[in-house]
């Protein structure tokens, strides 16, 4: 393949696209984040990338909790508001019904099917961004979201980050730690 350089630039695609609520001054404020994604297994750790202007990056460094809500695709509307639009200049608390799990400071998008509950463990100051890994405390699926004791990702829906679109998850292709038993030199 042919290929052309970009330059230096965090370029990763597809990406997820998550709702990043926390507590500032006692009250509940929520942004889109889409660098977002596993950092460890044992503890179960996240990371998010925020960018150190971010209103919800005060709620972050005051309580070290915050909370990683997936949306489905049905959430575009509210998910791209909460990414245009700061907490310095608008009130976000009330945008979504929330509730709490055992972080008191991890506010919980009812409508999204699946809400973790982080405890910061680590804070690295990487430049523009903060990346912050949490400690998953508790993760809530909404029981319609379930297969067989598992969630399941096609009833989740969730949106996919592509470029500057929203998208749905394509169709299953093949097995995972499966399909690669086939390959021969
Ligand atoms: C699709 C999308 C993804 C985004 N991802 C991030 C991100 O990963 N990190 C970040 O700091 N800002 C990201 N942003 C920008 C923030 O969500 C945006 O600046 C938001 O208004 C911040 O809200 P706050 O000031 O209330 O915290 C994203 C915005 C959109 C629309």
């Amino acid at each position: 393949m042919e290929k052309v350089s970009l330059g230096p630039r965090p370029y990763m695609t597809p990406m997820p696209t998550v709702i990043v609520g926390a507590t500032i001054g006692g009250k509940p404020n929520f942004m889109t984040v889409a660098w977002a994604g596993v950092a460890c297994m044992n503890p179960p750790m996240v990371a998010i990338a925020i960018n150190k202007m971010r209103y919800t990056e005060k709620g972050i460094l005051e309580n070290k909790s915050f909370s990683v809500n997936i949306p489905a695709a049905k959430n575009a509307v509210e998910v791209d508001y909460c990414g245009i639009v700061s907490g310095n200049k608008a009130d976000k608390s009330k945008v979504f019904k929330t509730f709490y799990g055992k972080l008191k400071t991890a506010p919980l998008i009812d409508d999204f099917p699946v809400n973790i509950e982080c405890e910061v463990r680590h804070t690295l100051d990487l430049g523009s961004h903060n990346l912050h890994v949490g400690e998953v405390i508790d993760v809530h699926v909404a029981k319609e979201c379930m297969t067989g004791g598992v969630p399941d990702t096609k009833k989740i829906d969730p949106l996919v980050f592509s470029g500057s679109d929203y998208c749905h998850i394509g169709k299953v292709i093949s097995k995972a730690f499966s399909v690669g038993k086939g390959f021969k030199k």
